[in-house]
């Protein structure tokens, strides 16, 4: 880093903004295969929490892709500075007093380690544990196919690996739940936790 830079103190401090907002701030970093269910499940428990009047937003893989890291691919280079510069990102909006649900991929535990080492406590792990065969039957985009015939190199769970998480502190088995069930068990951890009341 440029020794010319110093870092400016913010005028209003987190514990401020988690005054005025009346929760606390946290990032809630789905992980699982592609087609589990991050980002239906980090959706519905967005709709849940902001019809209870909290301050969020969800971060979703395919939408950042679009814009921020468009000129990022899929080799673990890229993912590994995908996840970093997620990892800033979502810092900065819990920063800002949000929920923050995170839904990518996320697939090296080395990448979520630092992660959660950057966002600190408020980092809450969700485990989106679908397996494999499951989302290759649901397909929902058509890449396990495309994958499965070589047309999309360096994909995960096919020809890239994914690291499931040890101890997330949300473990979502989705074929036993249904979508609001898994969102309200995203919800009840909150509640546990006291981040919302
Ligand atoms: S990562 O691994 O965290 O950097 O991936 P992420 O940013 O979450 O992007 C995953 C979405 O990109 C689409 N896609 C691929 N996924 C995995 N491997 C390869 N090679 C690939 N190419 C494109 C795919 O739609 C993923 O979306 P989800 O929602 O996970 O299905």
């Amino acid at each position: 880093m440029n020794n010319n830079i110093v870092w400016h103190k913010e005028a209003v401090n987190i514990a401020e903004r988690r005054a005025q907002h009346g929760h606390h701030p946290c990032v809630l970093w789905y992980t699982g295969l592609s087609g589990s269910g991050k980002s239906t499940i980090a959706n519905a428990v967005d709709r849940l929490l902001f019809e209870r009047g909290c301050h969020t937003f969800v971060l979703d893989g395919d939408n950042v892709r679009h814009g921020l890291n468009q000129d990022l691919g899929f080799d673990d280079v890229s993912r590994v500075e995908n996840i970093r510069r997620i990892s800033e990102v979502s810092k900065l909006m819990m920063k800002a007093g949000l929920i923050v649900g995170t839904a990518f991929i996320s697939p090296f535990i080395s990448d979520r380690v630092q992660a959660r080492k950057l966002i600190g406590n408020g980092f809450i792990e969700v485990f989106v544990d679908t397996p494999l065969s499951e989302c290759e039957k649901r397909d929902p985009k058509g890449l396990y196919k495309k994958a499965r015939a070589g047309d999309i190199p360096h994909f995960t769970g096919i020809s890239s690996p994914y690291e499931a998480p040890m101890m997330p502190e949300i473990h979502i088995k989705t074929a036993l739940l249904s979508i609001s069930s898994a969102a309200q068990q995203v919800v009840n951890y909150l509640e546990n936790r006291q981040v919302i009341a």
